[in-house]
């Protein structure tokens, strides 16, 4: 079979499959044995496995959980790792606590309300209270065992808090914090490699790494939540076994619940539909447990999962709407984003009409057309994105969209390197991007100019009251010009020059950032300013130099050469330097600090200083201010309140300091 075939073939075997389901799990009116259909499945994962390119996430090989990677030894669940059923609306809820009552044959069963963690299931197994193994969910029966890399997660007891006998598998949730998936793309992104596309992704990738080492390096954390083999732990609810699980030194949350009647439930719901975002994880919804193991066990389980629990799904934040057009924006670097505008739609309460498809591949592959209804999903703050379109008859007759061979903006021939996903407009004086280097430089992560915006950063350009970024710094000679236009005024005028003026001695890494050389993110802008302690320094830099950093690799090192050997860029900061930008060098760690090159940790109140302040001291002393202690941290300063932190540094022999005797030793650095 060629690939050709093979696509053809998986599509067909797909939608018999889904077909066949859809008669037997939903109309309950099967019109195959059950063989036929098993047949159908094991013919579409052969074809799976001989063209793993052919595999889509929606495959219904996929519904049985991934094929276990060799890379990693499978191991046999001592009881299987079951799944949920789902309800998505408080009348699914409704209907399954009558099930329940029905079964148990009273109404009056509390329940366990939890969140439903969203992550990668694992399963770790103890034995007379040692761990032993940590197992993937896999396909229920048996997973990957990943127990190297489970130990490098902090929240996994190497060793159970008190003695219990025989083997237990406790199950739970490995999770990754928002903003830790945020910082592992920033790194990603920087060296080149595909982004992660959500924190979910990000944990199974971290924790399947064949080098635990990268596993130990990101923050994942395990969330308990049941127990497998190994029974009860003698207790008689839920509620207690997640107390038990507590003391033998899992995490367990802290916002579980005892529900009494569906009123209770549904104000569960409630509550955690609107702060859901607030937490630092992401949770995909609830679980609702019958509390009375007892209850449980009468109500037993079915193939799929057990009868005394469901998952109360939210509400996906997606929608379907018209796809209008597909245009090309064009970014600071040149990038062209292909971008779906829409009929305006509303998403999760926000009207959406416009939508990313990321990049010319991703929207070839997604084959939408102008003029498809398409699928488009808004996952918390980021960027709404086309998921595909919503097959139709006319879906076949619409023309294919085409790349663009010229720049929208300015017209020049497009590149596009090998093996990149980007076309690029390589005129480094295109409005386009010269615009959005303008944003990118005023914006709050970079100078921080108050009350600058892309709004107006587009008028002032509309206006010819600038065409780069040093002309920010020359407003203040055409005031009145300012003034005049319209919707400014004198005191937004007034307000705007000296958030300006304010933005002239930013930290030396701001302004790294702010210039927008490829590749320096955050996290290269503030290694490098650390080096390099002041701008000439790191403009004067040779490759050499650049690549002994920390957080600079090759690809990075040159384009830091290439922007500042650029005679336009020299030119640039000269005229930013004559019209008084002076970025605030920053202060290496000096041979005298005993903080340089440290990891300090700070919990607990501080009483001289706010918390933001000390850690941005130890930063310009050379330190590395963490936010969490591990085996990395040499230094853990607390105050009256410190709890866990505390605790975990004592008991990893971490020395532990107090605020007053930082302070003296930060008198003799
Ligand atoms: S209980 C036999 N509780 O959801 C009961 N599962 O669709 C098994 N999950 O694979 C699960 N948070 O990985 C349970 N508080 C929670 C959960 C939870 C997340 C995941 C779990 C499971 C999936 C079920």
């Amino acid at each position: 079979m060629n690939i050709k075939e093979a696509k053809e073939k998986a599509a067909q075997l797909r939608e018999f499959i889904e077909h066949h389901n859809y008669l037997y799990y939903v109309l309950d009116q099967p019109e195959i044995s059950d063989a036929e259909w098993d047949k159908a499945l094991r013919q579409l994962i052969e074809i799976e496995k001989e063209f793993p390119e052919l595999r889509t996430p929606d495959s219904p090989t996929q519904r049985v959980g991934a094929e276990p990677s060799k890379a990693f030894p499978d191991r046999k669940h001592l009881s299987p790792m079951l799944s949920l059923d789902n309800a998505f609306s408080l009348d699914e809820l409704r209907a399954f606590m009558q099930r329940v009552a029905k079964g148990v044959g009273r109404d009056d069963a509390a329940y366990l309300g939890e969140l439903k963690f969203d992550g990668l299931s694992l399963s770790v197994v103890y034995t007379d209270g040692e761990l032993e193994a940590a197992v993937t969910r896999g396909d229920g029966e048996r997973g990957e065992e990943i127990t190297a890399n489970a130990k490098t997660v902090r929240s996994i007891p190497l060793k159970l808090r008190q003695r219990v006998r025989g083997t237990i598998e406790v199950r739970g949730e490995v999770l990754l914090d928002k903003t830790e998936f945020e910082r592992i793309n920033v790194e990603r992104e920087k060296m080149g490699e595909p982004k992660f596309a959500n924190p979910r992704n990000a944990a199974a990738g971290s924790m399947r790494q064949l080098d635990s080492r990268i596993t130990a390096s990101r923050k994942l954390s395990f969330w308990a939540y049941g127990v497998g083999e190994g029974g009860a732990l003698g207790v008689k609810t839920q509620w207690e076994l997640m107390e038990r699980l507590r003391e033998l030194g899992f995490r367990v949350s802290d916002e579980i619940r005892v529900l009494n009647g569906f009123d209770e439930c549904a104000k569960f719901v409630e509550e955690w539909t609107a702060r859901r975002k607030s937490l630092s994880f992401d949770i995909d919804g609830l679980v609702f447990k019958v509390n009375d193991l007892g209850l449980q066990q009468k109500l037993g389980s079915s193939a799929r999962g057990p009868r005394w629990a469901i998952a109360y799904k939210f509400a996906a934040e997606r929608a379907t709407t018209r796809l209008k057009e597909i245009t090309w924006q064009v970014g600071r670097t040149g990038v062209l984003t292909p971008t779906a505008e829409l009929e305006p739609v509303s998403v999760g309460g926000v009207t959406v009409s416009r939508a990313t498809l990321h990049n010319l591949d991703d929207l070839l592959r997604k084959d939408v057309r102008v003029g498809d209804r398409v699928e488009i999903e808004r996952a918390g703050d980021v960027i709404p994105a086309v998921i595909g379109p919503v097959p139709d008859d006319e879906h076949a007759k619409r023309p294919k969209p085409q790349a663009p061979e010229r720049c929208p903006i300015c017209e020049s021939r497009l590149s596009r390197a090998e093996g990149e996903a980007a076309l690029r407009c390589l005129n480094k004086k295109c409005p386009g991007q010269i615009a959005e280097r303008i944003v990118h430089f005023v914006s709050r992560s970079a100078m921080d100019i108050d009350g600058f915006g892309e709004v107006l950063v587009f008028r002032l350009l509309d206006e010819g009251l600038i065409s780069d970024i040093a002309d920010i710094y020359e407003l203040e000679s055409k005031r009145d010009a300012l003034v005049a236009m319209p919707r400014m005024g004198e005191q937004s005028v007034a307000n705007l020059l000296t958030a300006i003026e304010a933005s002239k001695t930013r930290p030396l890494n701001r302004f790294l950032y702010a210039l927008g050389i490829r590749h320096v993110g955050e996290t290269g802008a503030f290694s490098l300013a650390q080096h390099f302690e002041k701008l000439e320094n790191v403009v004067s830099a040779t490759f050499e130099e650049l690549v002994a950093i920390k957080d600079i690799g090759p690809n990075t090192a040159g384009e830091i050469v290439e922007f500042f050997q650029d005679p336009e860029n020299r030119q640039t900061l000269e005229r930013l330097r004559r019209l008084g930008v002076r970025p605030e060098p920053m202060h290496r760690a000096s041979g005298g600090s005993e903080f340089a090159g440290k990891t300090v940790v700070f919990t607990g109140k501080l009483e001289q200083m706010k918390r933001e302040e000390a850690e941005e001291l130890m930063r310009k002393l050379g330190a590395t201010a963490s936010g969490s202690v591990s085996r990395n941290t040499d230094l853990v300063v607390a105050g009256p309140g410190a709890g866990s932190k505390l605790e975990t540094a004592t008991k990893l022999g971490i020395e532990v300091i107090s605020e007053e005797e930082f302070l003296r030793r930060l008198n003799k650095a």
